[in-house]
């Protein structure tokens, strides 16, 4: 399932990035609180050295190996898309690389030199590295939550509009809060792994902590963003969607246990926290932002840009256009192994699979068009598919002249026959009108 590797790999770089973001603004904390007076215990600059060695500049290099990766992925699966967003938005993408740039240089020369520098130099570098890598989640953040949210872009086109879109404040103060949050769950870690007294290790902690405070917020914020997201998607996270709600529960619950632990137990208790349960807690706020992401990709569905193209790289106008000439009649790249299957027919019905459902379905595995249809009837199928956006409005509009949704009908019987070299032709004019209504009564297309 194509479109699952992006979302997949999406989670892991963001939860990276985010980390990269956090663990600056933690660092120029801790750098503050030395050269100010605050560390009597003078242990910030030691500690900040090892923090940014072992775990930042990890995040800084993994960050950026998976958004090359992200770019990779994203080019071979799902290019139209990728495409529309370099075209609309490629000055400010471009803005945000020069961000991204600055980040790199300054974390570098704060791991080669900082080591040497004098406190306020060292300050000025990690500012310098914190903005610019908390300005490249700004400019990014507006690319992406115009995906979900294009507002009145839909309309005007004007690039401002697209960028901020009713859910580019919500989104990027809640992930400004999700890259604290990481960072002073992973300081936790790494302040248990160092040789220190109780004292000092305690301390630590306690300053981390206040990083954790802003999660009060996090409801607030979140109950913003669902408040401008699209009826349509807003349901599905209200109980529509098992699978999206059931995700966005696992967000939210994790969440709710980590700020439970941080501000209960570490700030108001001054409780310290051990190697073992920081790695714990770190996990959760993993498994929070996979689950968020996932309902981040989940309520855009059916489309990659809301309104203007469906997941399956089709612009509402080429619906229109393929009903009559067919989505596959101009498709230039053949099947694999083509001879294996019996009839002219059944190729174009594992055609019309490849360009329309594939991005979303497998066969036989993860969300495996076999098993979701192996108790339909045939006419069933034929009706269900004909009315696809009806029959799950997770689902574009079917794409083709009837002819095509047969062939797709009749390619899933002979993959659920086991693929047999012999296949009857399907060709009665009765059923194909039928398909016809059916496909009218569906939509406007
Ligand atoms: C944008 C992603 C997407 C595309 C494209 C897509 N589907 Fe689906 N489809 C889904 C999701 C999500 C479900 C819900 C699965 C579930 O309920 O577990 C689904 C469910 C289904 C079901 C089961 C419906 C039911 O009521 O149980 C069928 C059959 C199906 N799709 C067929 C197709 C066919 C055929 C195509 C191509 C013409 C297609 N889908 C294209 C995402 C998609």
């Amino acid at each position: 399932m194509k479109g699952l590797i992006i979302g997949g790999l999406g989670i892991f770089h963001v939860f990276l990035a985010q980390f990269a973001i956090g663990g600056g603004m933690l660092m120029c904390y801790f750098q503050w609180l030395g050269q100010s007076g605050r560390d009597r215990l003078g242990i910030m600059r030691k500690f900040i050295d090892d923090y940014f060695k072992y775990l930042v500049l990890i995040c800084f290099v993994t960050g950026a190996l998976t958004g090359v990766g992200m770019w990779f992925t994203s080019i071979q699966i799902s290019p139209r898309t990728i495409g529309l967003m370099v075209t609309e938005f490629h000055w400010l993408w471009a803005t945000e690389w020069t961000f991204f740039c600055l980040e790199v240089v300054a974390g570098y020369a704060f791991f080669r030199h900082g080591k040497t520098l004098p406190d306020s130099i060292r300050l000025q570098l990690l500012l310098t590295y914190t903005i610019a890598a908390w300005f490249s989640l700004f400019w990014i953040n507006g690319i992406l939550s115009w995906q979900l949210t294009p507002g009145t872009w839909t309309q005007s086109r004007n690039v401002w509009d697209g960028f901020f879109n009713p859910s580019f404040w919500p989104s990027l103060l809640f992930r400004t809060i999700v890259c604290m949050v990481i960072a002073a769950l992973s300081a936790c870690v790494v302040i248990n792994t160092l040789p220190l007294p109780r004292e000092t290790r305690s301390r630590l902690i306690f300053h981390s902590s206040h990083f954790l405070l802003p999660m009060i917020v996090m409801p607030a914020l979140g109950l913003w963003f669902v408040a401008v997201l699209p009826v349509d998607s807003r349901q599905w996270v209200m109980g529509g969607s098992v699978a999206i709600t059931l995700f966005m529960n696992i967000a939210v619950g994790a969440s709710v246990l980590i700020a439970g632990y941080a501000i209960v137990g570490l700030y108001w208790q001054r409780l310290t926290i051990n190697g073992a349960t920081a790695t714990l807690l770190l996990l959760l706020a993993f498994g929070a932002t996979a689950g968020g992401e996932f309902v981040r990709e989940g309520v855009r569905k059916p489309y990659t840009v809301r309104q203007t193209l469906y997941s399956n790289s089709m612009t509402p106008n080429q619906i229109t256009e393929f009903r009559q000439v067919g989505s596959v009649t101009n498709d230039p790249y053949p099947l694999l192994n083509e001879e294996r299957y019996p009839s002219e027919q059944i190729r174009l019905g594992a055609k019309v699979y490849r360009l329309q459902c594939s991005v979303c379905h497998t066969q036989h595995g993860v969300n495996g068009l076999t098993h979701l249809t192996a108790t339909w009837t045939e006419s069933q199928r034929r009706m269900n598919i004909a009315k696809l956006q009806h029959t799950k409005n997770f689902m574009p509009p079917f794409a083709g002249p009837p002819e095509e949704v047969e062939a797709l009908v009749q390619w899933l019987a002979w993959v659920n026959a086991h693929e047999p070299s012999e296949w009857p032709i399907s060709n009665d004019p009765d059923v194909l009108e039928q398909i016809a209504k059916w496909l009218h009564e569906a939509s406007d297309y």
